[in-house]
């Protein structure tokens, strides 16, 4: 049974596409009041988590509770208390950023006078008051997913699912999408947060599950995810290239399976005791008359944990691509069944 605290188990999910399986026996326990951050490469299956978990995709197999309740049960009770804000940022372009906010207010039930309030108190939280009048055609990358995130915080759900948030922002619209991250936890949200970012999930990620091929490869506090992987990296790097091998095998006796890069002569190892390991080091090192121009000690990151763990490098925020958010919406709002909306209403 999980535990009463956790706002959404995942408990074996499966799905497939054609031969493809994106999630593969996926289960995950997400405490309330915390951020969780479900980091993976491209293609890992957070997009299809996140699908699931919105009650938009059945799975295969298993069984996924949000806040208790069964998304195959009773989805509309489960679309209730959860906001989405997808990588593609939900925004009609027909729409000023205001209709677009009040559109979603009236769509949770909310009455004209206070989805209106509401709608503007939003944009203004989201540095979108200066704008909110204006057709959402006219924004910025950043301001659409910004307008998409304050979306899906419009009817304070307990539960807020945010896909990839800060793929393809610039650095300013980041930091501001980390602020309110940040201060949605303080009001007790429960936010899971998928990401390619090593440094977001770091950041902002209380516990964290990195997947690849739509299963759990390690799971735990961002600390924990670095001790696992050795606690620490001691690295060496030669005076010479004819030295590089001998220091493999020096580094090689103290850690496990180090790394070597020829061209800038350094040999890396995980290692457990870093401060043993450092020593040790010194005395091989100097007994085999290998000269050094480098010898230190770092703590693991979580690019170490990656890399480890999945075997491929993890993304980058530095390249990036701004206008990406202008796809269309691949997660939208809930709820979206409630028939349209008259846009007179939106303006009265
Ligand atoms: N609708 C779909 N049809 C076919 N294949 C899909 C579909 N959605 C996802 N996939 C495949 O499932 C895998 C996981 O995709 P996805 O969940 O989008 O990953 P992520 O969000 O982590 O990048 C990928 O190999 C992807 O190509
Ligand atoms: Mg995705």
């Amino acid at each position: 049974m999980p535990a009463p605290e956790a706002a959404i188990v995942l408990d074996g999910l499966r799905k497939s596409f054609g031969t493809k399986n994106a999630l593969d026996d996926l289960t995950l326990e997400m405490p309330a009041g915390q951020v969780f951050g479900l980091l993976g490469p491209n293609g890992a299956g957070k997009t299809t988590a996140v699908r699931i978990i919105t009650t938009l995709l059945a799975p295969d197999a298993g069984r996924v509770l949000v806040d208790g309740t069964d998304v195959t049960v009773d989805p509309g009770r489960v679309r209730r208390s959860i906001g989405v804000s997808g990588q593609y940022a939900a925004v009609d372009d027909k729409l000023t950023g205001f209709e677009n906010l009040y559109l979603v207010a009236k769509l949770y039930g909310m009455r004209r006078h206070r989805a209106a309030t509401i709608a503007r108190d939003m944009l203004d939280r989201f540095h979108l008051g200066d704008v909110a009048d204006q057709l959402t055609c006219t924004y910025s990358g950043g301001m659409r997913r910004r307008l998409d995130l304050a979306g899906a915080l419009v009817a304070s759900p307990a539960v807020v699912v945010l896909d990839e948030p800060t793929t393809g922002l610039d650095p300013q619209s980041r930091l501001d999408t980390w602020d309110v991250i940040g201060e949605l936890v303080r009001e007790g949200t429960t936010v899971l947060l998928t990401t390619q970012y090593l440094e977001e999930a770091d950041q902002l990620a209380d516990r964290i599950a990195v997947i690849d091929h739509g299963t759990v490869v390690a799971e735990g506090t961002s600390d924990q995810l670095k001790a696992a992987t050795g606690g620490h990296r001691l690295e060496v790097v030669t005076a010479h290239d004819t030295d590089l091998a001998t220091a493999y095998r020096v580094l090689a006796a103290i850690g496990t399976t180090p790394s070597v890069d020829r061209r800038a002569r350094r040999v890396e190892v995980a290692v457990t005791d870093g401060q043993r390991a450092l020593e040790t080091a010194v005395i091989r090192l100097n007994t085999e008359r290998v000269p050094v121009l480098d010898l230190g000690l770092r703590r693991a990151t979580l690019d170490d944990v990656f890399l480890g763990l999945t075997g491929s490098a993890p993304a980058r925020t530095a390249h990036t691509d701004p206008d990406q958010t202008a796809v269309l919406p691949a997660v939208p709002h809930w709820p979206t069944q409630s028939g349209a909306l008259d846009r007179r209403e939106a303006s009265a």
